[in-house]
């Protein structure tokens, strides 16, 4: 279980659904904390209350970076294995989810995540305005993965630029693992971009897909070890383990999922062995730029564009540094996040 620092944790069964609904709200120094609703299985509540805990951790050091005026939060739904999640029970879970983040009067919004929806976004949204990504046509900013995804492929550009002195992908190899509603945008802009791509999926099914892109198939477990420029990891956190990293064969590591070390020492381990590692966090800023530029702004999909492609800047910066200090590019994220935080902190005193 990891630290609790955390300024709120909110964990309640929901009144309608029976289910566990954890609101961890981690900070609110740099302004209102955000972060997507995760709606997964667990088979103890309680490691869905871990990742709540990482998870909005997570938020906190991701909207820092990003240069957010907000921080970060996150909400867990630990569906228990064997339940059935059928529409009416998740209109209820829904509800339920709606009415812990209204009674947190605003310190917390939440937003999709995994295992929730632009539509499941109205549904919160019928009983909290602190909701993020509705639908565009029910005045939300919509689907927040294709800037992910766009904000990853900054984020690879500029580790391209630092491998190989030049930001463009036309030929780079690179590993994917995950073809979810990111991993598989991505991996469309990355076939754009004339990538050598070896692309993965635990369901078979996006198999047909990723022959479309021209992309190579192969499992997981291969995509995670093969000998690539850099690897992408898109699916869910905890794949870089210590006993993964002698096996790595990449130059470079930086994708969308969220918490991808199972433990922080892992990014010593890969620093080690030479291997780059961009902190998740840094590179998956994309939605959450995205939603409070448009939303909370009220800026163009472009100018939302500009900040999210922004990414690659932020990543350059932040790999110079690294290089300078003779530290991890982790090390030198949480550093800048510390920063930024302390400063707030310093603005806003505690009365
Ligand atoms: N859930 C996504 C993330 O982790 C995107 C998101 C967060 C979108 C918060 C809107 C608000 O960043």
């Amino acid at each position: 279980m990891p630290e609790l620092d955390h300024e709120h944790v909110a964990i309640r069964t929901g009144p309608r659904s029976g289910l566990p609904v954890i609101v961890a709200v981690h900070s609110t120094a740099l302004g209102q904390a955000v972060g997507g609703c995760r709606v997964w299985r667990y088979a103890d509540w309680r490691d869905g209350l871990t990742d709540a805990l990482r998870l909005s951790a997570g938020m906190t050091a991701k909207c820092a970076v990003a240069g957010l005026a907000n921080g970060g939060g996150k909400t867990v739904v630990a569906v228990p294995e064997g339940t059935e999640l059928d529409p009416a029970l998740r209109r209820r879970v829904l509800e339920d989810v709606a009415d812990a983040v209204a009674s947190l009067d605003g310190t917390y919004a939440t937003g999709p995540d995994v295992g929730t929806s632009p539509e499941d976004m109205a549904v919160i949204g019928e009983r909290t305005a602190h909701v993020f990504c509705r639908p565009v046509e029910r005045g939300g900013s919509g689907d927040s993965s294709p800037a992910t995804a766009l904000g990853t492929l900054a984020a690879l550009r500029a580790v391209r630029h630092r491998l190989h002195g030049t930001p463009a992908l036309k030929g780079a190899r690179v590993s994917l693992v995950g073809l979810g509603s990111v991993g598989l945008r991505l991996a469309g802009l990355l076939a754009e971009e004339g990538a050598e791509l070896l692309v993965s999926d635990i369901d078979p099914a996006k198999r047909a897909p990723a022959r479309e892109l021209g992309a190579t198939w192969t499992s997981p477990g291969q995509a995670l070890t093969a000998e690539a420029d850099i690897l992408v990891p898109a699916a869910l956190g905890g794949i870089l383990t210590g006993d993964v990293v002698p096996e790595l064969r990449c130059a470079a590591i930086a994708g969308p999922a969220n918490n991808q070390l199972a433990t922080e020492p892992v990014a010593d381990l890969l620093h080690e062995r030479g291997i780059l590692w961009v902190p998740d966090y840094v590179v998956s800023a994309g939605g959450a730029i995205n939603a409070l530029a448009v939303e909370l702004r009220h800026e163009t999909p472009e100018e939302a564009r500009v900040r999210v492609e922004a990414i690659e800047h932020t990543v350059t910066e932040l790999l110079h540094e690294a290089e300078h200090r003779n530290v991890t590019p982790a090390r030198a994220a949480t550093d800048l996040a510390r920063r930024r935080l302390d400063a707030a902190r310093a603005r806003r005193p505690v009365t």
